[in-house]
């Protein structure tokens, strides 16, 4: 058990700002070894920021930071490195060109007589993959891999570097239970070497099961603190918000379909080397549905939806696909939004979002044909389109000419989202939409989809969560290796049946 109840991280009176935004005000947070720390707090809330200064990242104003009694300074994450802090980030930092084994070991790549040890890099990396239980290899370039795979190497990266204090920024965002479980049994092993583990996740139901202290976060400031084990989401969403939240959602009334939207039969997409495309996907979305699709990493759950949107692999493709009753095979992402396909992806980092450029223009991107008029954008119906959409989803901002990336990553995910809705699409594509939204904006994004599901709109949910499924939509299609094996019914069936579709235990 280490050495319990030493305080080997202390952080007294942090505070962090970034232009007028006070991220992170007077903050005390200690972490002990053998522990595992929750952050919690609304998107905002000051979480990253607050642990990319105990990583080196961010310089705070005011504060100071002890590692096992010791005051340190760190001017650059390396020094935090020496220090013994890893950060898994949330917003994934690898570089796609080159192999898995190539990133876990950037910058430190093992040598021996003065060249490069590829040989030892591939078979530690491997290791590391197999204690995750990861089912790619080590020589795999990431730009191959899904966001829940490149997750996992960030975490194996992080894990290389033998560190006595690790931070999680929402490790499980893009992982399926399955994967999330192996996660734990890792964190389990590292809180017995003595490892502090800062765990940051929305994901309420992780909280008790993987951590044992929670600290909330509200508006930068330390707003409370729990025994995890004791913790309820209730609890943990009214803290972080300040006033009860109701975290209950589901379909309140149930779609009357009257016209199919979508029909996919036999849907089969040429595979690209070295991955597994879907293979016989049929499924039908009803105009006013909500249909879920379920899988594991892999299941050809991201490749089905990119198809849709005409962002798949280009080439042969055999089945069919319907919209609206006609033939449908969009050859670009372009030709699937004229004919009302919109598409929110899964990791806004890619193909989601333009960084650099304002939450204004990211808003207004996809309707921007829509609203010219005589070849001009008429600039007052831009900003008030934009400020309503961010308004519906509560994003948090000081201005629509802040740059998207100045957002925390909840709220570029709220951004993606808007976007998308404002298309007014006859179909929307979604895949994992709340990916690391707090509580309340979850909340509030299901009843959106509702909503936007009542007047007539199709909607197709990929998603992890099991009970996101199960809570939001009237059917469920799980895949497995590219193929739909298996249908549910949500009015029927629950999580646990649909744990058992996706693990292949079809009773
Ligand atoms: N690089 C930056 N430039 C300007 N403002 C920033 C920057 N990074 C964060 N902020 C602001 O600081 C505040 C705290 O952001 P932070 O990313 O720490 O939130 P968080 O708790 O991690 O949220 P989430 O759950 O959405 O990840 C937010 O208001 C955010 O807009
Ligand atoms: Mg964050």
């Amino acid at each position: 058990m280490g050495d319990e109840g030493v305080a080997l991280v202390e952080l007294a009176g942090v505070s962090k700002a970034y232009g007028g935004v006070r991220a992170v005000r007077a903050v005390d947070f200690t972490v002990r070894a053998g522990e595992v720390h929750a952050l919690l707090g609304e998107n905002g809330a000051g979480k990253s920021t607050l642990m990319k200064v105990l990583s080196g990242e961010v310089a705070a104003e005011q504060g100071t930071i002890r590692i096992a009694g010791e005051a340190v300074r760190f001017a650059r994450p390396a020094d935090a490195q020496r220090a013994g802090v890893a950060m898994i980030h949330q917003e994934l930092d690898l570089v796609p060109a080159l192999s898995v084994a190539e990133n876990v070991f950037l910058g430190r790549e093992p040598h021996a007589r003065g060249v490069l040890d590829r040989r030892r890099m591939v078979a530690e990396t491997r290791q590391l993959l197999a204690r995750t239980g990861v089912g790619f290899d080590a020589a795999t370039p990431v730009e191959l891999l899904r966001t829940g795979e490149r997750q996992l190497v960030t975490i194996a990266k992080a894990l290389s570097l033998d560190a006595r204090i690790l931070i999680m920024d929402e490790p499980t965002s893009a992982l399926s239970p399955h994967e999330v479980t192996r996660l734990f049994a890792v964190i389990d092993q590292l809180r017995r070497d003595g490892v502090a583990v800062v765990y940051i996740s929305h994901r309420m139901e992780e909280i008790g099961r993987v951590a044992d202290r929670a600290t909330v976060l509200r508006n930068g400031e330390v707003v409370a603190e729990f025994d995890a084990r004791e913790l309820t989401a209730a609890q943990a969403a009214e803290a972080m918000v300040g006033r009860p939240v109701h975290l209950m959602f589901h379909a309140e009334t149930r779609a009357t379909v009257t016209e199919d939207v979508l029909e996919v039969a036999d849907l089969v997409v040429r595979p690209r080397a070295g991955r597994r495309e879907p293979a016989g996907i049929s499924l039908r979305v009803g105009a006013g549905e909500i249909v879920g699709v379920a899988g594991l990493l892999g299941s050809g759950r991201t490749e089905l939806l990119e198809t849709l949107y005409g962002a798949g692999p280009k080439g042969a493709r055999s089945g069919t696909v319907r919209l609206r009753g006609k033939d449908f095979r969009p050859r670009s992402p372009r030709a699937a939004l004229r004919a009302g396909v919109a598409y929110v992806p899964e990791d806004r980092r890619v193909s989601g979002l333009a960084l650099e450029h304002s939450v204004l223009a990211n808003t207004v991107l996809s309707i921007v044909d829509k609203l010219t008029r005589f070849g001009l954008v008429p600039a007052a119906r831009e900003r008030g389109k934009a400020r309503e959409t961010a308004g519906r989803l509560g994003v948090k901002l000081t201005s629509l000419a802040d740059p998207v990336g100045a957002l925390s990553g909840g709220n570029q995910q709220k951004v993606v989202l808007g976007r998308a809705l404002l298309t007014e699409p006859a179909l929307l594509l979604l895949d994992e939409p709340t990916r690391g939204v707090d509580v309340g904006a979850k909340a509030e994004i299901y009843r959106i989809l509702g909503e936007i599901a009542r007047t007539g709109v199709g909607v197709l949910l990929a998603s992890s969560e099991p009970a996101e499924l199960v809570g939001v939509c009237d059917r469920v299609v799980v895949l497995r290796g590219g193929r739909s094996v298996h249908e549910l019914d949500t009015a029927l069936a629950g999580e646990a049946e649909l744990l058992a579709a996706s693990m292949g235990d079809v009773r």
